[in-house]
């Protein structure tokens, strides 16, 4: 499997590319994570990456391609699902340029299409785990036990980006920057256009379905 999951802030990428990686085996390339992760190590890339990402801002495409073509090369023969990357046309462009020189071109783009109010809900009720990077929510997954990850036990978190003004930025940077890389798949023949409302299993199950 090689695939991009694409779609807005809250739109269930990474819910769904941790159901798919339990299904099919393959890594789960988050830039978001990667990105988070040197915020937390306070690394070079983290402290210029910060304020970008506090407002909800895209990171500088060089950093963003430089650590995706990272992971890439150390996924080896496994297949991959990217999440959060790319963003932009230039990030797309870079994309296939690296996946030529693996030799392990693209096979599908999987759009999770949900309207505002719908993300605006998901976002403000998010809570992650900083251990094993899972999402949850408040209302539509909740923990078993209250503020602790199920699956290792770490205390839980609210994104800083998680917050109104953040999320406003989010949605309108998505708009204006990034649904434009979604003409750039179509015209390869290779967007799939899902729409991600209703049940976690539900979404999963059609994303199965058009991945065959
Ligand atoms: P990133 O971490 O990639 O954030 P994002 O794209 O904004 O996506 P999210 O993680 O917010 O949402 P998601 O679609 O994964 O949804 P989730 O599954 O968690 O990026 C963060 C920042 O890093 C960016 O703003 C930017 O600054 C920077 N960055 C990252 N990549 C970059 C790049 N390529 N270029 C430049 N900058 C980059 O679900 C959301 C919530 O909804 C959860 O609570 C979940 O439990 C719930 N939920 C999921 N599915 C359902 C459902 N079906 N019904 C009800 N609730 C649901």
């Amino acid at each position: 499997m090689r695939i991009v999951l694409f779609g807005p802030p809250g739109a269930g990428k990474g819910t769904q590319a941790s159901l798919l990686t339990q299904k099919y085996k393959a890594a789960h390339i988050s830039t978001g994570d990667a990105l988070r992760e040197a915020v937390a190590n306070k690394t070079e890339v983290g402290l210029k990456a910060k304020s970008y990402m506090d407002k909800g801002e895209l990171v500088p495409d060089e950093v963003v391609i430089a650590i995706a073509k990272d992971k890439l090369a150390s996924v080896g023969d496994a297949g991959f699902i990217l999440d959060g990357f790319p963003r932009t046309i230039a990030q797309a462009k870079a994309l296939d340029v690296a996946l030529a020189d693996l030799n392990k071109p693209l096979e599908a783009v999987i759009n999770l299409q949900v309207d505002d109010e719908e993300l605006v809900r998901r976002l403000s009720g998010r809570r992650v785990c900083p251990g094993c990077k899972e999402p949850y929510h408040v209302e539509s997954k909740p923990t078993q036990a209250e503020g602790v990850c199920d699956k290792c036990s770490t205390a839980l978190i609210h994104r800083d980006d998680d917050q109104p003004d953040a999320i406003r930025n989010r949605l309108k940077v998505y708009n204006e920057q990034t649904s434009p890389v979604l003409g750039y798949y179509e015209s390869k023949g290779i967007l799939k256009n899902i729409a991600a409302v209703g049940g976690i299993d539900d979404i999963f199950n059609k994303v199965a379905e058009v991945l065959g």
